[in-house]
């Protein structure tokens, strides 16, 4: 089988839980730290070995595609206003990787998102990486290799990320029906957004998946399920039903996942970056423990 060297990283969602920062700028550009979430996913994609990266985006999405362009002119800049200890900060844009950008141009759900991509991806295995969620603080994971190299090694029509999730969180995700323990196993269903009482397990998907191109035609047999919307977990469940292996594979403990699509998980995504980073971090924790200390003696 081909190695998986392309990835498809569906941006093209509204981000209504984070206006209004995300009125005029896309929610995968807000800063988590020092760096735009989104740099996060695209250097977790480098590292591990993926080649071409398309975006599927949609409107108000260009600053993610002037992000990865090539600024001569601020290197220029920089170099002539003796800033070159800034150079560093750039180097990102001169990752071994091509960019490719497609537009999903109605918001049917992550499932068309995907379906976007297949004139791109034709009859090659491929990841998606959701563009909102990093994975391990820092993006410090190779839960995208790992899976890869399962989804070869053992034959698989998809591989799908999962993360153990309260059970009062669960009906955001889709969750896994598991069958048999471990940290690769293999799943007997997965369900999108089910309420905590119909839930088969705790285990969200965690927005990595290796997908066979096989999932296309699976997308396009599949209704619109939850919220209205092309569901690529039920495409995933269609799979599943039609006797295809289906794997699922547990996020380690150090690689938590960062939503970064609603408040509550942003905020804590950017304390916890900006806590974790060398040059900032222990000033900020100092400051914090005094703030907190002055706000609640
Ligand atoms: P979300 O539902 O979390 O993103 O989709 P959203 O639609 O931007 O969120 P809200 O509810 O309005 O705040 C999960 C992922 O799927 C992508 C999103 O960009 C995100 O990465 N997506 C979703 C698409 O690309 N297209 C869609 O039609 C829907």
């Amino acid at each position: 089988m081909n190695e998986v060297n392309i990835a498809v990283v569906p941006v093209a969602g509204l981000g209504t839980r984070l206006l209004p920062a995300t009125k005029s700028q896309p929610k995968e550009m807000l800063p988590v730290g020092r760096k735009p979430g989104v740099q996060y996913v695209v250097e977790e994609l480098t590292r591990a070995g993926m080649q071409r990266l398309l975006f599927v985006t949609g409107p108000g999405k260009s600053s993610i595609e002037n992000h990865f362009d090539l600024n001569e002119e601020m290197i220029q800049n920089l170099r002539e206003t003796g800033k070159e200890e800034l150079l560093e900060e750039l180097e990102f844009e001169r990752a071994p990787v091509q960019y490719f950008y497609t537009r999903q141009r109605q918001l049917l759900g992550l499932g068309h998102a995907v379906l976007c991509a297949q004139p791109f991806v034709g009859d090659l295995p491929f990841v998606v990486a959701l563009g909102d969620s990093i994975i391990g603080l820092q993006a410090q994971s190779d839960i995208v290799r790992r899976m890869t190299r399962c989804f070869m090694e053992q034959k698989a029509e998809a591989v799908v990320a999962f993360e153990e999730v309260p059970a009062r969180e669960i009906h955001n995700y889709g969750v896994a029906q598991p069958r048999g323990g471990g940290e690769v196993f293999e799943l007997a269903d997965v369900i999108e957004k089910p309420s905590a009482k119909e839930a088969p397990s705790n285990l969200a998907i965690a927005a990595r998946y290796v997908l066979a191109p096989g999932i296309f035609n699976a997308l396009r047999r599949t209704a619109p399920g939850k919220g209205d919307e092309i569901q690529l977990t039920d495409a995933i469940r269609l799979l599943i039903q039609e006797g295809k292996k289906v794997l699922g594979i547990r996020l380690r403990p150090r690689e938590r996942r960062f939503d970064i699509g609603n408040y509550d998980a942003y905020f804590r995504a950017f304390v916890e970056f900006a806590l974790a980073d060398k040059k900032y971090g222990p000033a900020l924790r100092k400051f914090l423990v005094q703030l907190l200390h002055e706000t609640h003696p």
